[in-house]
């Protein structure tokens, strides 16, 4: 049985950006229309029964937070895309970018009608210069349709939708950094509060959503949340987008149905290791979270399922690792990210991220001794506890985890 969907993804490879009109006759804008048809509370009612969560990371109830932004009282405010997708293992908006744009662009104009913003942009990661170029393109095109600008489809609803060009640091895809890299100062994360959704972009209120986000909305409107949360398993509903890679046969972007497991993942979607095993553990959702030791791959794929586990969804990247990883090695290149990427502001998170991975360092030398290891402990927490932003905050997140799981063997470079 394939154990894959294509709801979400149902339009990959079956057109290019330049023929809006098969993305048309594909079925593409009808979730548009039937939002303008039905009116903004449709569509809030429609992403609460479908019980979509943002795919950015925090899981956060996508009706809570569409519902506050159409709440705010402002006449001027802003939705944003959030495209800068920097968290390692993840590239599945690039595929939602790259091959179905316009379902990117539909569901932004959704979010601009329903919350009563006028103005979208779309915030790209550096480094994807071909996909800016091509939004743009695709832009260009909805609004000659009128899709975008004046009066869509007849309404007295306007649009627009600019795409932005990201600052190059994993940082900036956190909200409050991203909109001060779009103001143009560096981009860092600031105190919150206020947060984006009060105080954003040019000061206004600003919902910001993660790519695949929208693209759930205009699939929802378009199928209808039915539909949509039909294709889960076991009562779980919808899908999720997730970026397979590391020591897997068939690494790629893959919808998968909630309520898969973990194991099938690997074995039935991911074709199993590279050395023939189910694997010894994976890192599922970004380098900020738990690695997932083998004996809970029978976990179903579920927000909940993982949550009371201390596993996390996050972006959706599935990062496997086989027999001949070791841990301590893992940690070593998920410590170095963390500490490339901090961006310096606050002390713990600046000296913590260092001291963590020379640490880290020292036992895959088989050099670290025990107060060292207690150290890591104590580094750990006031960087749980102190860190300014969720980079800090969750950077010891693997280690603490493969201590967890993974306890004896690290020790095992412990020196006696
Ligand atoms: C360090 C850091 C990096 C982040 N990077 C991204 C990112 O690349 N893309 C993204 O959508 N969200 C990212 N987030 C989460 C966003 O701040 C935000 O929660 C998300 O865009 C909200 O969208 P959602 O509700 O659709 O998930 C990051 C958060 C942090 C703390
Ligand atoms: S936690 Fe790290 S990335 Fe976040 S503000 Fe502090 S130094 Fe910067």
């Amino acid at each position: 049985m394939n154990k894959t969907r294509r709801l979400i993804s149902e339009y990959f490879d079956k057109y290019t950006v330049t023929e809006i009109d098969k993305y048309i006759d594909l079925g593409g804008f009808s979730g548009l229309k039937k939002a303008l048809k039905e009116g903004p509370d449709f569509v809030i009612d429609s992403i609460q029964k479908a019980e979509l969560r943002g795919r950015g990371g925090a899981a956060f109830p996508c009706f809570k937070k569409w519902t506050s932004a159409k709440n705010r009282p402002e006449p001027v405010k802003y939705v944003l895309v959030n495209a800068d997708e920097g968290e390692p293992g993840t590239f599945k908006d690039r595929d939602l970018l790259a091959k179905d744009p316009y379902r990117i662009i539909e569901g932004l104009i959704i979010a601009g009608y329903t919350t009563g913003a006028k103005e979208g942009y779309i915030y790209i990661r550096e480094e994807y210069d071909d996909i800016r170029r091509q939004m743009n393109e695709a832009i260009a095109l909805a609004k000659s349709r009128n899709f975008l600008g004046n009066n869509i489809l007849g309404t007295d609803f306007s649009f627009s939708i600019k795409a932005y060009t990201g600052a190059g640091a994993y940082v900036c895809g956190e909200n409050t950094a991203l909109i001060e890299s779009m103001h143009g100062n560096v981009g860092r994360p600031r105190v919150k509060t206020p947060r984006v959704g009060e105080r954003g972009l040019f000061d206004k209120p600003t919902m910001v959503n993660n790519v695949e986000t929208y693209a759930c909305v205009a699939a929802i409107m378009n199928h209808g949340w039915e539909a949509y949360a039909n294709q889960g398993l076991n009562g779980h509903k919808g899908t999720k987008m997730i970026s397979l890679c590391g020591n897997i046969m068939r690494p790629g972007v893959y919808e998968v149905p909630f309520g898969i497991t973990v194991k099938e993942i690997i074995e039935e979607i991911g074709g199993g290791t590279r050395d023939l095993s189910l694997g010894k553990f994976i890192q599922s959702g970004g380098a900020s979270c738990a690695l997932i030791p083998y004996t809970h791959f029978d976990t179903p794929y579920t927000y909940d399922d993982f949550k009371k586990k201390g596993f996390d969804i996050g972006s959706g990247s599935i990062v496997v690792a086989n027999g001949n990883v070791r841990v301590v090695d893992y940690l070593s290149s998920v410590s170095g990210f963390f500490e490339h990427e901090s961006c310096g502001k606050c002390t713990p998170c600046r000296e913590g991220t260092k001291r963590m991975h020379e640490i880290i360092d020292d036992l895959c030398l088989n050099r670290a001794s025990d107060q060292q290891v207690n150290r890591l402990f104590e580094i750990a927490d006031s960087m749980m506890d102190s860190s300014l932003c969720g980079l800090g905050q969750t950077a010891p997140t693997a280690t603490l985890s493969a201590f967890k799981h993974f306890k004896e063997e690290i020790m095992e470079s412990v020196t006696k």
